[in-house]
């Protein structure tokens, strides 16, 4: 089977180009002078399949390197499922996620990971892959741990915050650290002080403030700077390369800009939410149906932010600056009947996350649309800085030949209505994004050369997409 996207504005992080892509098989076989031939022969009428990208811009497909599905968190479980998430993640342009498996307390390392297989298998739409949240850090999981890599599994993931569920302490974190510098595998941090957070929610809950928006009271950006930079100091005492998920505080960001500076191996990721929500947004926040409670809509970990602040201008600045260096989604959608509901008298019980797979590619190119990032930095934040990080680059994250043709025609004068009337595909009640109205449009979606999203419809089937074994990062110094 053989596709020409032909006419369109090839996008690379490392520039622009009118160029035709010709697609053979799962691969990108060339990208070509427009109209020109290959080897004697006219490409156009050599092909099963040509799509017209004229006005419209070509980019590799997204990589959301930070996904939830199916997560058992805060006394329920993510509402997507690896098909419906992926499903949704195809729609907006999302080719590839990395999803965190998940040992929990007590549990061994490898049957955390083989139950995140069963789940995944034979269900998603588009390529997947693993990180490893190590929720029991212990001799015998350190061990299983240092094996990964050999599975393509090469990071993982420790929480300062959530004592009691996935919480390590530092000593924990050191010794886990040690099994980073040794194998070369992504140390990925939630950095919040999670036991003073707690004592300031039950004091906060004491004093009867129990709404949504006293979850970011709590999560004060103290403690998230706090914590990156024990972070960044247990890294350079043990010399592990670090990636901070979910930044939202610009105090963090400093901290991250700060050890980046001094030359350390040390990275950092934000998300949509914190660029373009904000704290005062989740205060504002209230309805006929939900009344205060609104705002649980927006909870989350790391927590929306003041703008009055100023974070939200510091994390587009961080990513102008390569101090952070990719954006993901941390696409942990809950219900709010039954789910966020939890959490109606007493903020702690709200289920934590926000969905929003299939809105990322669209909101970040907002920020090319308002000058805040370039055409080519909105690939390079989105999919070929997330494929260099997690050792896929070169198949993925880059339209070149030889490269998976996982492939995105996007178009620039095209319109969305980001969740108005529900029109979303993310298993949610509601949006996050409720009302944006958005520059620009996803036409038409490849993954490893199949038409899979085309004008809205979804082409492909369940099973589609591939488990990736990943190599160790490419992005270290
Ligand atoms: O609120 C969040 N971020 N939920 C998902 C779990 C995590 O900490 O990433
Ligand atoms: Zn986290
Ligand atoms: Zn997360």
């Amino acid at each position: 089977m053989k596709t020409l996207i032909k006419n369109g504005t090839v996008v690379n992080a490392t520039g622009t180009a009118s160029a035709d892509v010709l697609v053979d098989g799962d691969r990108i076989a060339a990208v070509l002078a427009p109209g020109s031939t290959l080897l004697g022969f006219d490409v156009e009428s050599n092909v099963d399949t040509v799509i017209d990208a004229a006005g419209k811009y070509v980019i590799p497909g997204g990589i959301d390197a930070h996904t939830h599905m199916q997560l058992p968190f805060g006394g329920t479980e993510a509402s997507d499922t690896f098909e419906s998430g992926t499903r949704a993640a195809a729609h907006g342009g999302t080719t590839s996620i990395i999803d965190f498996a998940v040992q929990t307390y007590g549990q061994r390392l490898e049957d955390g990971l083989a139950a995140w297989h069963e789940k995944a298998a034979g269900n998603c739409a588009i390529d997947y892959g693993f990180h490893q949240i190590v929720g029991d850090v212990t001799a015998e999981s350190l061990e299983a741990l240092r094996r990964l890599p050999d599975e393509g599994v090469t990071s993982f993931k420790l929480f300062m915050a959530y004592p009691g569920v996935f919480y390590s302490d530092d000593a924990q974190i050191l010794k886990a650290m040690q099994v980073s510098r040794d194998t070369g595998m992504l140390t990925m941090m939630h950095a919040e002080n999670g036991p003073a957070i707690d004592v300031l929610a039950q004091q906060l809950v004491d004093q009867g403030n129990t709404d949504p928006y006293y979850h970011g009271i709590a999560r004060a950006w103290e403690l998230e700077e706090e914590a990156t930079h024990r972070a960044i100091m247990l890294a350079k005492v043990t010399g592990a390369p670090l990636y901070v998920v979910h930044v939202s505080a610009k105090q963090a960001v400093e901290q991250l800009a700060w050890a980046r500076g001094k030359g350390q191996n040390v990275f950092g990721e934000t998300c949509p939410q914190y660029l373009y929500l904000s704290l005062e947004d989740q205060l504002g926040a209230s309805s006929d149906e939900w009344g205060k409670f609104e705002g649980a809509k927006w909870v989350c970990s790391t927590p929306l932010r003041s703008r009055a602040e100023g974070h939200q201008d510091s994390l587009w600045q961080a990513l102008r600056t390569n101090a952070l260096q990719t954006v993901s989604t941390d696409h942990c959608p809950f219900c709010m009947k039954d789910q966020k509901d939890l959490g109606r008298s007493d903020f702690r019980k709200i289920p934590n996350g926000i969905g929003g797979i299939e809105h990322r590619m669209d909101l970040m190119y907002q920020g090319v649309v308002t000058g805040e990032i370039t055409l080519e930095r909105w690939v390079e934040l989105t999919s070929t800085t997330p494929a260099r990080m997690f050792g896929v680059y070169g198949e993925k994250g880059v339209i070149q030949p030889g490269a998976d043709a996982d492939l995105v025609v996007y178009d620039p004068n095209g319109h969305t209505s980001i969740g108005l009337g529900k029109t979303h595909h993310m298993n949610m009640d509601y949006s996050a994004w409720e009302g944006y109205e958005i520059d620009g449009h996803v036409d038409t979606v490849l993954s490893r050369g199949r038409v899979i999203v085309d004008d809205n419809q979804y082409l492909g089937r369940k099973g589609d997409g591939e488990f990736v074994k990943r190599g160790l990062s490419q992005y270290l110094i």
